[in-house]
């Protein structure tokens, strides 16, 4: 595999071997010359939009105070110590979405989202530790980092944010505009502005075995099937009436252990879970759709490209996009999983495509899942 300026030099093969998920790593010009894509107007306007996730924390007068979006108003730029963080940048800007492109040696069921800080002088969000595999993209100004592997994760108590008590910093950096520090998940690390700045996290989501089994349950919930009944044709006469029988909660017992999965329930219900749009996601459907015969004509034409917004996976036959699965045959799953992994179609690829895919195609353009390249 190719080596990366994006990971100081390493093959993604030895990145992962070396540091993914165990070590912190930082990057000097990982992206050579970066400027930010996004202006801090850009960045503040979407902290203004009810659509997007956004927070406010200052450290006014040695005070932690957290404000959530929408932020109709920020402090003066002016004024040190405030932070505005906006989450999942990528969902509504172009430039931060092709910014994650060059993150796709990991696989997009990892990929959380980018989030994009802007401080004044002094700002940040505290000695903190996050469960996330993180990339901290310097992308204007500078931030001193300082970072240590925390053995003591006490927080401080009563405060809206999750700050370390006793950060014990082990070694300290300060980035500068293309610059990038990956940190491991539960990695102590604090982030001060030196003068303004902006910084791009790219975040890889680990979902707790909690979380992801309490989504199980619910997926299962809707696909157990148990017919049959409850019977007692032996009924004794009940001497404690409001006692529960033995009985019943034995043969109860046994029929709910009759609910089994297998690997196959879990890759349908991973692929569902995974490529589900976060709450907070709304799809724009076209103002004036073509109709499906002049759809399929422009995307013969220009080709399709998927909507930011859209998560797109696979496994074995089936696709899933946006948490809706499909079973495919394999020539209509060579070009989804063509679409999943370039999240794109050429004209050529997309003209190809076998009626049931150009349906598909169609229904998800008018949905806004999909978009003419
Ligand atoms: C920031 O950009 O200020 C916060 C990023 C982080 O520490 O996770
Ligand atoms: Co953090």
């Amino acid at each position: 595999m190719k080596k990366l300026t994006l990971l100081g030099g390493l093959t993604p093969a030895s990145f992962l071997k070396e540091y993914w998920h165990k070590k912190p790593l930082l990057i000097r010009q990982a992206i050579p010359g970066f400027t930010a894509p996004l202006s801090r107007d850009e960045l503040f306007a979407l902290a203004q939009r009810d659509d997007v996730e956004s927070r406010l924390i200052t450290h006014f007068a040695g005070k932690w105070k957290l404000t959530a979006g929408p932020l109709p108003e920020l402090p003066p730029t002016t004024r040190r110590n405030w932070t505005t963080l906006v989450q999942g940048v990528n969902l509504h800007d172009d430039r931060a979405d092709a910014l994650l492109g060059q993150f796709r040696f990991l696989p997009d069921a990892r990929l959380d989202d980018l989030m994009i800080s802007y401080a004044t002088d002094g700002g940040g969000v505290g000695p903190h530790f996050d469960s996330y595999d993180v990339f901290l993209l310097q992308a204007h100004g500078q931030r001193r980092w300082s970072i240590g592997r925390q053995r003591d994760l006490t927080l401080v108590k009563g405060l809206p944010l999750k700050v370390l008590q006793n950060f014990e910093p082990e070694e300290e950096y300060v980035l500068e505009p293309g610059d990038m520090l990956y940190l491991p998940p539960h990695y102590a690390h604090d982030g001060i502005a030196v003068g303004e700045c902006m910084t791009y996290s790219i975040g890889f989501r680990a979902p707790a075995w909690q979380e992801l089994a309490e989504s199980f349950l619910q997926f299962m919930s809707d696909t157990v099937e148990l017919p049959g009944r409850y019977a007692d044709p032996d009924l004794q006469p009940a001497k404690r009436p409001a006692e529960l029988p033995a009985q019943m909660v034995e043969q109860v017992s046994r029929e709910l252990q009759r609910i089994r999965f297998d690997r196959d329930d879990i890759s349908l219900f991973l692929g569902e879970y995974l490529s589900s749009p976060k709450p907070q996601v709304f799809f724009e459907s076209p103002a004036r759709p073509l109709s499906p015969a002049k759809f399929a004509d422009a995307a013969r034409r220009r080709g399709v490209r998927l909507s930011p917004r859209s998560r797109m996976l696979y496994a074995g036959s089936r696709v899933f996009i946006n948490g809706e699965s499909f079973d495919t045959g394999p020539e209509d799953r060579a070009v989804l999983r063509l679409l999943a992994d370039q999240r794109m179609l050429s004209g050529e690829q997309a003209g190809q495509a076998s009626p049931d895919v150009s349906e598909a195609l169609c229904t998800w353009y008018e949905d806004g899942w999909l978009l003419l390249a």
